[in-house]
């Protein structure tokens, strides 16, 4: 496949950045994109240009690292997958591929592809501990009962790798999805319960004070987490939200 690439090129936090066209040929469809960049960048430092700059770590949809907004889409064109996930057979011969940094004010640009997401790591710390007992003999697995579709729930909302995509994918750029995960990963679980109530009202504060928009319930999140991250998880947000308000 021949490909042109259009490439958010930005050299650091204060440049203005702007795209640069790329042709890049001999793609093979099995590549992943991000082999498809790697062959890019070394082609760039064979010729004494700068690589492009893209996060990027496990390289099998696990850490959420590798942040980029493909023709549009945070991820790119096919649904839950990630873009260290996507494979050039995605693509034809000849196409155009349009490649973007996460844009929000709250995931300010690094340098090309990079977006600082450390905002994320933010609310998950204002979030806390919670309160299990890790000393002494190990502790029966089933020594606090919990409910199966609780354990279901709690389960699911765990999945999310932090990646951001809801935040690119929002018009608001609201991190409701994302929050919204990491509250009920713990709120529907017994262990969760003892700090539940300054957790949420803690991530909320912490999400409102990173510049984050807010949700007007346009699902863009869901439809392009790659996780499959239920709506459902802001609603139980805000209800969790709405009883530790009146319980302060
Ligand atoms: S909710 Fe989905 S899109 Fe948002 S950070 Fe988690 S995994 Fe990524
Ligand atoms: S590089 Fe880890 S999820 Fe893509």
């Amino acid at each position: 496949m021949n490909l042109t690439l259009k490439i958010w090129r930005q050299n650091n936090a204060n440049d203005k950045g702007k795209m640069v066209d790329y042709k890049i040929n001999d793609v093979s469809p099995d590549m992943s994109f991000l082999e498809m960049l790697d062959v890019l960048n070394n082609e760039l430092i064979t010729k004494g240009d700068t690589p492009v700059a893209f996060d990027h770590d496990c390289r099998e949809g696990i850490c959420g690292s590798c942040s980029l907004f493909i023709n549009g889409r945070p991820h790119g064109p096919d649904r839950y997958i990630t873009t260290c996930q996507l494979h050039m057979r995605s693509f034809n011969d000849g196409d155009t591929i349009t490649i973007e940094p996460f844009r929000a004010t709250a995931f300010p640009v690094i340098k090309d592809l990079i977006v600082d997401r450390s905002s994320f790591d933010k609310v998950q710390h204002a979030g806390g501990f919670i309160s299990v007992n890790t000393s002494g003999n190990t502790i029966d697995a089933n020594a606090i009962p919990v409910n199966k579709h609780d354990a279901d729930d709690a389960f699911s909302a765990a999945t999310c790798i932090g990646c951001g995509a809801c935040v690119a994918a929002c018009k608001n750029a609201s991190a409701m999805l994302f929050v919204g995960a990491k509250v009920s990963q713990f709120a529907l679980l017994p262990q969760g319960r003892i700090e539940a109530t300054d957790r949420v009202l803690n991530m909320v504060k912490q999400m409102d004070e990173e510049g984050f928009g807010n949700c007007t319930n346009t699902g863009a999140c869901e439809v392009e987490c790659p996780k499959g991250i239920s709506l459902e998880n802001i609603a139980r947000m805000n209800r969790e939200y709405l009883s530790a308000t009146v319980k302060k």
